[in-house]
């Protein structure tokens, strides 16, 4: 079990025994605005020795350049890359398994496959590449001839008759049309091979499909929840059963609510725990703290901490209206921001 990890790490620094898992859209953030009482929340917690991570289903850049735009919009707080994960960090894991070509999906320009390569894949191929190649495989396609220099590897050959081991969905793709054809063309290809089509079909695709959120809706600045990378998936999913004439897709998902990714965030905050270990006391307190997830969305935040036994603030100010249906993610509490959660946690 994880509490006696979190036993053998706790450290005299933090002795409120609580730490923090916060998700960022609609939390931290919402699109180009920043939550007013963030900036203090973090720093509350900082100032007390609490550990906390961020968790978000959001992604599209490398880790580092993620943190330091958020670090710049709160204030100038440091956030440590160690103390964040992203939708798609846990795809570093797959690194090993897929050593041929890997469809890469979503983010700006060749943003993923850059983070791709980053994490270690050897052979990412983006939208782009694709298109460059052959312009009519989706010919309402939205890249510019510039967009396509700029984007689009030469080097890669995506005729060569060598599979795709894997499609990774690393964000919301920015060209859907384009995505979901290519996408559809690989799942029912014959091993994998582009420009191929299998003969007989089943619930499970001719290479896998990951998908690193499930998030039907998520919160910027408009003032309605936004459709997110479950919506897309959900796009996937109905074409492909339409098109198999009845199969449901196997796919692979990650992101909140799956425990895979509250693991990893887990994981980050015993490291933290670590760290105050080694500048505390040898006189440690001997108990295992209790983790708040701050979150605005029921169905991937509330439903994803509950499950892990973490405690869940639901807050105001994201995808969650008051009254609305929480189907089945009833959070610890329900409180109006982030700055209220932390205290609420750190009363409590
Ligand atoms: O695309 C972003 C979104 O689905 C959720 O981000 O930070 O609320 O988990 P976040
Ligand atoms: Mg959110």
């Amino acid at each position: 079990s994880r509490a006696p990890v979190f036993r053998r790490f706790l450290t005299t620094a933090n002795n409120k025994n609580v730490a923090f898992a916060f998700d960022i859209d609609g939390v931290l953030i919402k699109g180009s605005k920043t939550i007013p009482q963030a900036q203090e929340a973090l720093q509350l917690l900082n100032n007390e020795k609490v550990p906390w991570v961020l968790v978000t289903n959001g992604g599209g850049k490398t880790e580092r350049e993620r943190v330091q735009d958020l670090s710049q919009r709160l204030g100038g707080i440091d956030i440590p890359e160690d103390q964040f994960m992203q939708s798609h960090t846990p795809f570093k894991r797959l690194v090993d398994l897929y050593k041929g070509k890997v469809l890469i999906v979503g983010g700006d320009g060749d943003d993923c496959r850059k983070v791709a390569k980053l994490y270690g894949f050897k052979n990412p191929v983006i939208g782009a590449d694709i298109i460059r190649k052959h312009p009519s495989i989706w010919p309402f396609h939205r890249y510019r001839r510039e967009e396509i220099e700029q984007w689009a590897d030469p080097s890669i050959n995506v005729d060569d008759g060598e599979p795709f081991d894997a499609i990774l969905v690393f964000n919301d793709p920015r060209d859907m049309g384009t995505e979901i054809q290519i996408i559809l063309d690989l799942l029912l290809s014959e091993n994998g091979v582009l420009g191929t089509r299998r003969k007989t079909h089943t619930s499970r695709p001719s290479i896998p499909i990951h998908f690193s959120n499930k998030d039907l809706l998520w919160s910027n600045d408009y003032p309605i929840a936004r459709f997110g990378q479950g919506a897309f998936k959900a796009t996937i999913d109905t074409l492909y059963e339409t098109t198999t004439e009845g199969y449901k897709l196997e796919s692979v998902v990650i992101g909140k609510p799956f425990k895979e990714t509250y693991d990893y965030a887990h994981n980050l905050l015993v490291k933290k725990f670590k760290e105050n270990q080694n500048i505390s006391s040898i006189s440690a307190k001997i108990s295992a703290p209790t983790v708040y997830m701050v979150g605005d969305n029921p169905a991937s935040d509330i439903l994803g901490a509950n499950g892990y036994g973490w405690r869940s603030v639901l807050v105001r100010t994201g995808v969650y209206q008051d009254g609305a249906d929480l189907q089945g993610a009833k959070p610890t509490v329900i409180l109006d921001n982030v700055l209220d959660a932390v205290k609420y946690g750190l009363e409590n």
